[in-house]
């Protein structure tokens, strides 16, 4: 297969950890003998000192032109301690979402057993969790209307959908859950918001084209509730962007870590895939990053990018095959884990690329 893949490592972390992506999606070509082209851009705060843009043009254009984008993180301490500079880096991640109609961010909440562990919540708990989000992810809040006013006394954000926007990606949520457990929870505010009881409505329009699926509405409250009190309840969750934002980060920690999570965003062309942790500069450059939600990026590339489900298998198990022989990043080490069995990110990087050489010791005998 012959495709063309756009690296945006981006910054803290960002780096760091795509390097890791790309290498695992260079040996995946290597074996199966596809043709992957790379290129690599900028955006976010790199981007702003460099042309003080956080999403260049140049960077646009390479994304058009590309089959699919492996993105690492944007954002820097100095904005966020500066709220009222005006660029900012996350501004480049929000207009190439919106740009490349990137509406659907697919976030998995994949448990490995290894890591129960690693978790605050109680292994039991945990075990078995499988959940899909659907988080809508271009529009809402973060893309309505803002407001200033000059004597910088009132400010506000217009929290805003429209039906389509809606029902586009509730489709992809219900047609999802038919291939998982037949089950789709749509979280909303109803019972205070506008935008969510139109939310609400478009939902139960759509479940009517899918009486083979079981839907639910929550509260986002009490599903930030349910998510932790019972996650194995949960199928597929469909929400908005900023509902969204919020539950998988929470989500992250029935996993282990914000280091395990991947993320697929895509529209109806393209597919943009990258890690839900940030740029975390408190130990950006520190060599301790986890590498293993970009290569779980570069396994969505494959499956969900390119239909490559055999190759996104291997990366995956790869993974799940260094956690079974106890290697950890810091962030999933336990009090249990052995000190020569924690590693840094290059260390683990390379330890990843050395297992998917062993896998397929000739290089041109590729498996089929
Ligand atoms: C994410 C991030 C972004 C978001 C930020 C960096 C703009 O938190 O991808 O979850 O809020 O969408
Ligand atoms: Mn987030």
């Amino acid at each position: 297969m012959k495709k063309h893949i756009l690296v945006i490592p981006g910054d803290g972390i960002g780096a760091e950890v795509t390097v890791w992506g790309r290498k695992a999606l260079e040996q995946i070509a290597l074996k199966f003998d596809h043709d992957f082209s790379f290129d690599t851009a900028q955006m976010g705060h790199e981007a702003i000192e460099n042309c003080g843009n956080p999403l260049p043009d140049e960077t646009l254009d390479k994304a058009k032109l590309s089959d699919a984008i492996l993105f690492g993180a944007v954002g820097h301490i100095k904005y966020d301690l500066d709220p009222s500079l005006t660029v900012r880096p996350e501004q480049g991640l929000l207009k190439i979402r919106k740009e490349l109609g990137l509406f659907a961010n697919l976030r998995p909440i994949l448990v490995f057993d290894e890591l129960l562990g690693a978790s605050s919540l109680k292994p039991e708990i945990l075990k078995g969790t499988d959940i899909l989000f659907f988080r809508e992810l271009t529009g809402d809040v973060y893309f309505g209307e803002k407001q200033l006013s000059a004597d910088r006394n009132t400010a506000s954000d217009l929290m805003i959908y429209h039906r389509y926007e809606i029902e586009r990606i509730a489709v992809k949520a219900f047609e999802a859950a038919r291939n998982r457990r037949g089950k789709v929870c749509s979280v909303d505010k109803a019972n205070v918001l506008e935008s969510s009881r139109l939310w609400r409505e478009v939902i139960q329009e759509v479940a009517l084209r899918y009486p083979d699926v079981q839907t639910q509405h929550l509260f986002i409250d009490n599903a930030a509730m349910q998510l932790i009190r019972d996650p194995k309840q949960f199928d597929v969750i469909l929400t908005g962007n900023l509902f969204g934002d919020i539950l998988t980060d929470e989500a992250s920690q029935i996993a282990g870590s914000m280091g395990m999570l991947a993320s697929a965003s895509v529209g109806d062309k393209m597919g943009f895939f990258e890690p839900i942790h940030g740029s975390a500069h408190d130990i950006a450059g520190k060599n301790i990053a986890n590498p293993f939600a970009s290569v779980l990026s570069a396994a969505l590339l494959l499956n969900i990018g390119f239909g490559l489900k055999k190759e996104a298998d291997i990366l995956t198990n790869t993974i799940s095959d260094l956690l079974k022989e106890g290697y950890r990043t810091l962030d999933i080490s336990t009090p249990e884990t052995l000190a020569k069995n924690i590693l840094g990110t290059s260390e683990m990087g390379e330890l990843i690329i050395d297992k998917l050489k062993e896998l397929f010791p000739k290089p041109y005998d590729h498996v089929t």
